[in-house]
C-alpha cells in the first residue's frame, strides 16, 4: 500500500489519525493542507514525515507564478518556512527542506525549478524507501529464531512511507521464515502502538500481543522479551536517541534486565550538527492528548497535564544502531561519523 503518493498536482496520504477503524485516503492540493496534516499528525514518523514536507514544498513551487528567480525564492522561503514550523523533534525534515532549497538554486528559471523540485520530492522518497528496506534486511540478521521482540510507537510503513525501520526488520525477519513474536506497547497518549502497529502487523500475518507501556518491566523481567527494537526521530553525533515518548524507560528497563537494546532508523535521521541528545529539540504537544482519549475526557476538568512528545535514550544504553549503511556499536561518535561518509 503507497501510505503517500506524488499525483502531479496533489498529494495522496493515508490519514493515520482515522486508523484503524477506517482506511481512509485525502489528498492535499495545497502545501498549507500538506503542513497541516504533518502537524496534525495525519502522516506521522520521522522518514514519512521527511518525505511529506518534500512533496509538499515541490506542490507549494508548481502554484507559485512569480516569473523571475528573485520573487519565485522570495515566494519559496515562506513555503519552506511553513514546514520548518510543522514539527520540530524529526530531523528527518529538516533534512527533506534544505535538500529542497538546495534544490531550488539549481536553474535560472522557475519552469525549470518546478521540475528539479518535484524530481528531487522523488528522489528522497525514493532513497528513504531503499534505505528502509535495507536497514530492515541487516537488522533481521540479528534476529533468532524463536525471538520475541519488543518493539514501541509505529515504525513501519505508514512512519516511513517505504518498507518500516524496527517494524522492518520484524517484517524482514519474518519473510526469511524466522519464527518470531511481538510485544507491541500501546504507545500513549497518541496510542501508535495499538492503532497502527497493531494494524501492520495484523495484516502481515504477525503474531503479537499488545501491552499497556506500563506493563513492559513486567515481560522484560519474567524473561519474556529477546529484544527491544525502536525507531529514532534524530540521533546525536554520541548516539544519543530521541525517539517518541516512553522509549527511555524501555531503555533503561533492557539494560536493568540483560535485554540487548537495537535503534534502527536510515542515516537521514542521524544529525552530527548535535554532540549529544541534550541539543535536541523536544515537541511539547497539546496536554489535551492526555487529558483525552480519542476525543473523550479521562480527566476532571481543571487537570493539568504534561505532554512532551519524545524522550532521548542515552547512547550508552543502546546495545547497536542499524542503519542502511550498517550497524553500528559504540563508540558512537567516531563510528556515525565514518559511517556517513560511506556510499550506501
Ligand atoms: O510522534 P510520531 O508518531 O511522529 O513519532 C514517531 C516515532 O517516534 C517513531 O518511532 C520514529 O519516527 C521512527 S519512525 C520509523
Amino acid at each position: 500500500m503507497k501510505t503517500i503518493e506524488w499525483l502531479g498536482d496533489k498529494i495522496r496520504i493515508i490519514d493515520q489519525t482515522k486508523l484503524p477503524e477506517k482506511t481512509v485516503f485525502v489528498e492535499l492540493c495545497d502545501y498549507a493542507e500538506v503542513a497541516a496534516a504533518i502537524k496534525e499528525m495525519k502522516v506521522r514518523g520521522a522518514p514519512a514525515i521527511g518525505v511529506a514536507a518534500a512533496y509538499g514544498v515541490a506542490l507549494g513551487a508548481q502554484k507559485m507564478r512569480a516569473e523571475s528567480k528573485d520573487k519565485f525564492l522570495s515566494q519559496f522561503d515562506q513555503i519552506l518556512q511553513t514546514f520548518s514550523a510543522a514539527r520540530p523533534t524529526a530531523v528527518n525534515l529538516f533534512r527533506a527542506i534544505d535538500r529542497m532549497r538546495l534544490a531550488a538554486t539549481e536553474s535560472e528559471d522557475p519552469v525549470k525549478i518546478r521540475q528539479i523540485l518535484i524530481d528531487e520530492a522523488r528522489r528522497i522518497h525514493a532513497e528513504e524507501e531503499v534505505a528502509t528496506e535495507r536497514l530492515s534486511h541487516l537488522g533481521a540478521e540479528l534476529i533468532g529464531d524463536g525471538f520475541t521482540i519488543l518493539t514501541h510507537c509505529n515504525t513501519g510503513s505508514l512512519a516511513t512511507a517505504g518498507y518500516g525501520t524496527a517494524l522492518g526488520i520484524i517484517k524482514a525477519a519474518k519473510e526469511r521464515g524466522k519464527k518470531i513474536d511481538v510485544i507491541a506497547t500501546e504507545t500513549r497518549p497518541l496510542l501508535q502502538g495499538a492503532r497502527l502497529t497493531a494494524w501492520e502487523l495484523v495484516q502481515e500475518n504477525i503474531p503479537t500481543t499488545l501491552i499497556t507501556d506500563s506493563m513492559a518491566g513486567y515481560f522484560m523481567s519474567r524473561g519474556k522479551v529477546s529484544c527491544v527494537i525502536v525507531g529514532a526521530d534524530r540521533i546525536a553525533a554520541n548516539g544519543d536517541t530521541a525517539n517518541k515518548i516512553g522509549t527511555y524507560t524501555l531503555a533503561v528497563l533492557a539494560a536493568e534486565n540483560g535485554v540487548p537494546f537495537y535503534v534502527a532508523a536510515p542515516t537521514s535521521t542521524i544529525d552530527l550538527s548535535l554532540s549529544s541528545g541534550a541539543e535536541i529539540p523536544i515537541e511539547e504537544r497539546n496536554p489535551e492528548e492526555v487529558t483525552h482519549i480519542g476525543g473523550a475526557r479521562l480527566a476532571p476538568q481543571g487537570t493539568k497535564a504534561a505532554n512532551p512528545a519524545f524522550d532521548v535514550t542515552p547512547h550508552y544504553y543502546i546495545t547497536a544502531i542499524i542503519t542502511e549503511k550498517g550497524t553500528v556499536t559504540e563508540p558512537y561518535e567516531f563510528r556515525l561519523s565514518k559511517l556517513l561518509e560511506e556510499a550506501i
